[in-house]
């Protein structure tokens, strides 16, 4: 897969140190992305662009992470019918992570955001796949692999927890 399937967006350069998680994971997974930053407010008309033509450049998801007055996800996701996640983020002018979080969320019927948990971008990576995975054996096999690493962290952490005593968790 070489051409990208994923768009990751964000609203601001300071975006990127939570957004690159995203990324990280899809680069885990061997799935192509692009990467960019489109501001709602700064740059409407780039983020329009971007919505408009992004299935016909052949993205399939887009996930669309923003802070404080974060209007990026849901302006996109009114602009286009591909799936958008959005990633609140806890940005410097966001007051407590809940304006980003709310403004995200809280879309009206019709228009959906899939939205992640606050600064949750490795999560948005995640499930963007999963979505490729929908009709991507290879990616959705890569997956079952990647929850099974998962299961088995968890299990060999209890055993030794178990084994050793709790302050050996520590
Ligand atoms: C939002 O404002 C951006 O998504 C970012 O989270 C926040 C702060 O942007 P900067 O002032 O750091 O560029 O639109």
């Amino acid at each position: 897969m070489s051409k990208p399937v994923i768009g990751i967006i964000m609203g601001s350069q300071s975006d990127l140190r939570i957004m690159k998680e995203a990324a990280e994971i899809l680069d885990e997974l061997d799935i192509s992305y692009e990467l960019t930053i489109v501001s709602a407010h700064r740059t409407p008309e780039r983020m329009v662009e971007y919505a408009n033509n992004a299935r016909s450049r052949g993205l399939l998801v887009i996930i669309a992470g923003a802070g404080g007055a974060a209007h990026l996800p849901g302006m996109v996701a009114s602009l286009t019918s591909l799936p958008v996640i959005g990633v609140p983020v806890k940005s410097s002018n966001s007051i407590d992570g809940w304006d980003s979080m709310l403004s995200i969320l809280q879309m009206p019927a019709g228009v959906p955001v899939a939205t992640v948990a606050l600064d949750g971008a490795r999560n948005a990576g995640i499930l963007a796949a999963q979505i490729i995975g929908t009709s991507n054996k290879e990616v959705s096999l890569r997956l079952d692999e990647f929850k099974e690493s998962l299961k088995l962290k968890v299990e060999s952490a209890a055993k030794k927890i178990e084994s050793e005593g709790w302050k050996s968790g520590l």
